[in-house]
């Protein structure tokens, strides 16, 4: 398996940056900013929720959770625990805009960077273009080893762990989270075909924990 080059997208600078210019459209415009990978992965991994009957009191963390659209849904669902982290202040001062314009201030959002662990128990933890992100730091390798561990340690014994990802297949994740987790569920995806090969442009999958 070959290592992604580093990019900026692995960067709080970036983010940092990237988040003032979305608060910014949010105070002018009301524009929530970029939903990434498209609303329908969000979707798919709550449609997933809702035909697994996810207990709606159950502790749900968003890791990265940006501008927090993906909580926001979720509180329209009924679920009433939400957790956000992201790195960013800026994302997080526009999680809270949202929430609160959305009269969901019960999300609750803080700064955290999950390479330094989480303070706290979850039945579903929960990445969109988080591990993608951390796949693009430099140290990329050792960054990828702290995030599982961050994920495992604060993972309930019988939770989920959702990743979506368009850096890295199936496989690839299978292989990379192997020492802790095992795939419970392949969610499917949208697929495109190329000189007779199929591909997915992203991917979900639902992991449970290894336990011994
Ligand atoms: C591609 S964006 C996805 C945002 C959101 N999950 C979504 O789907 O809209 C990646 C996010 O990960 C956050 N991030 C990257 N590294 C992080 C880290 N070590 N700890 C916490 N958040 C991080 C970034 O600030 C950014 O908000």
């Amino acid at each position: 398996m070959e290592e992604l080059r580093p990019s900026e997208l692995g960067t709080l600078e970036f983010w940092d940056k990237r988040y003032k210019e979305e608060n910014n459209s949010f105070q002018t415009h009301g524009d929530p900013g970029e939903i990434w990978f498209g609303e329908e992965s969000a979707e798919r991994v709550i449609n997933w929720m809702l035909r697994n009957e996810i207990q709606k009191d159950s502790n749900i963390l968003d890791l990265g959770c940006g501008n927090g659209m993906f909580l926001i849904e979720l509180a329209r669902e009924g679920f009433t625990n939400l957790f956000g982290v992201d790195y960013s202040q800026g994302a997080i001062d526009l999680a809270r805009a949202i929430a609160h314009k959305q009269d969901f201030t019960f999300i609750n959002y803080s700064v955290k960077n999950i390479l330094e662990g989480l303070d706290q128990n979850f039945d579903i933890i929960n990445d969109k273009g988080t591990y993608d992100a951390i796949s693009l730091s430099e140290n990329s390798k050792q960054n990828r080893e702290l995030y599982l561990k961050s994920v495992f340690d604060s993972l309930s014994d019988d939770g989920y762990f959702i990743i979506t990802s368009c850096n890295w297949t199936e496989s690839e994740l299978d292989e990379q989270v192997s020492n802790k987790f095992v795939c419970h569920k392949l969610i499917p995806t949208p697929q495109f075909k190329f000189g007779g090969n199929v591909g997915s442009l992203v991917t979900t999958i639902v992991y449970k924990k290894k336990l011994k």
